[in-house]
């Protein structure tokens, strides 16, 4: 039996795997990122902690005989935070998150330093990764790196309260702006550049790679053994790539979750930064993927229902659905927190041109999805670009439930979609998987397996037709309206 915890963005979700790679119990535990100014995006990592345990309690309570049968656990989360300790290893402030726009001026500074530098790091610098936001915070409190000792990201603050190491692995270190994607260690010359000291940093080692154990105390509460060990684990895209098996070279998928990204494995460290392409470490050693990040995916749904006074996000979907007769007579941008690939724009913002007197929440509904949609197409285009073919690509995250968004997502791009049987499951089975590697002396591609396909969605031939003139709208209204929001 083997353990996976996810420090999701808007909830840590944790699911326990057996032998046979069946999820036997899993369970979520909500959490409540603040914005208290614009485009600023923090949470509380003591938070986190306190989450990560009711999420345990609760599947103790649920399954004691599995959760004692327990083997290892794997981390898996949110990437590109910026967390800082004092010396007793207290968070000095709230965690800026991923998708905070605060260092835009400071990441556009570091992007314009060295090409070599930005080839190195896997992309430019971008205002969401960690280390444009040390460099803001020595401009704007520099009292809080006066007292820094430690610089963490969210995953591996929970490791530290869990096994009380001080570790990080190879695929979250990537979205920091600090890795040397092709050496899979810290860059000294991007430490020097953002004003890091080289001692807050923590080692790094390989995802599946044993990182320590857990704590007796914390064994005894939830009725474990007290050899327990926890994996290395991953960034939440790799995490989410190993849970359905993308670890062969030209594997794609496209994970739909709060953010979305389209997803390539490379067996090199292939660096495209003109393109805004992430080129980063994989969750398995001498592995890589190239990533084009998008910062609107299902987040874009939820708010289109508040807009909409639709509480019930499934049933506006399905209303949707129902109403659908080929594209919308609406155009809309879905950058409601800015985009990173491929403009690079923090401060980019969302639109929607068409409206009249009859608009119908359904069409503003649909309206945002095939923006999303049309972003993904952005997104395949520079992959392309930047040399990787992709006919086929897996769907995952919250977003792959609905078939009817997957049909336009293939409409849209003209990828056929491929969706696996539990496909939401994500980054919490995909770290369970390096649980289980942490301890098992098994070769990666006999764990990290293709789930059972539940569905393909071809692209539909008279809908993609139609859609190739308004993703050329799309586009168009993108670079009109760019202008208008620096
Ligand atoms: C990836 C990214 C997000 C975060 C939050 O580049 O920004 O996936 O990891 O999920």
């Amino acid at each position: 039996m083997y353990l996976g915890i996810d420090l999701g963005t808007s909830a840590v979700k944790v699911v326990l795997v057996d032998d046979a790679q069946t999820i036997t119990g899993s369970a979520e535990e909500a959490l409540a990122p603040a914005r208290p100014k614009p485009s600023w995006s923090e949470d509380d990592p003591d938070s986190w902690i306190a989450a990560v345990e009711r999420a345990l309690d609760r599947l103790r309570a649920e399954h004691p005989a599995a959760v004692a049968a327990t083997r290892a656990i794997g981390l898996s989360g949110q990437m590109h935070g910026a967390l800082l300790l004092d010396a007793g290893d207290r968070p000095l402030r709230p965690a800026i998150l991923w998708n905070d726009g605060r260092a835009a001026a400071e990441a556009a500074e570091l992007a314009e330093h060295s090409a070599a530098l930005n080839r190195r790091l896997g992309v430019a610098a971008m205002a969401g990764f960690t280390a444009p936001k040390i460099v803001w915070l020595a401009r704007h409190e520099p009292q809080v790196l006066a007292k820094t000792r430690r610089l963490l990201l969210p995953k591996d603050f929970v490791r530290l309260h869990l096994s009380g190491d001080f570790v990080t692995d190879v695929s979250d270190a990537a979205g920091t702006w600090l890795l040397d994607q092709q050496a899979r260690r810290w860059d000294d010359e991007a430490v020097a550049l953002c004003g890091v000291d080289p001692a807050w940093l923590p080692p790094i080692l390989e995802s599946p790679a044993p990182a320590g154990r857990l704590r007796s105390a914390l064994a005894r509460r939830w009725g474990m053994r007290d050899d327990i060990v926890i994996a290395a684990g991953a960034g939440d895209v790799a995490a989410g790539g190993l849970s359905i098996g993308a670890i062969r070279p030209g594997d794609a998928f496209i994970s739909l979750g709060t953010s979305a990204q389209f997803f390539t494995v490379a067996s090199a460290h292939q660096p495209d930064p003109e393109r805004a392409v992430h080129a980063f470490c994989h969750a398995l050693p001498a592995t890589w993927f190239r990533m084009a990040a998008l910062l609107n995916g299902a987040s874009v749904l939820a708010a289109a229902a508040q807009w909409t006074g639709g509480a019930d996000i499934g049933g506006l979907l399905e209303e949707t659905e129902k109403t659908f007769t080929g594209p919308s007579p609406l155009l809309a941008l879905p950058y409601l927190s800015g985009e990173r690939t491929p403009h690079n724009r923090p401060d980019l913002r969302g639109a929607i041109i068409g409206l009249d007197a009859t608009t119908q929440p359904t069409d503003i509904v649909q309206a945002m999805l095939e923006a999303v949609a049309f972003s993904l197409a952005d997104a395949l285009n520079v992959l392309r670009g930047a040399g990787s073919t992709v006919e086929t690509a897996g769907l995952i995250g919250g977003g792959a439930r609905s078939t009817f968004w997957a049909k336009l997502i293939a409409s849209a791009t003209g990828v056929e979609l491929v969706k696996y049987e539990a496909s939401d499951r994500g980054p919490a089975y995909g770290a369970a998987r390096l649980a289980r590697l942490s301890v098992s002396g098994e070769d990666a591609s006999s764990v990290a397996v293709v789930p059972p396909i539940e569905r393909i969605v071809k692209p539909e031939a008279a809908l993609a037709d139609a859609y190739q003139g308004r993703l050329e709208a799309f586009r168009s209204l993108y670079r009109a309206l760019a202008p208008e929001f620096s």
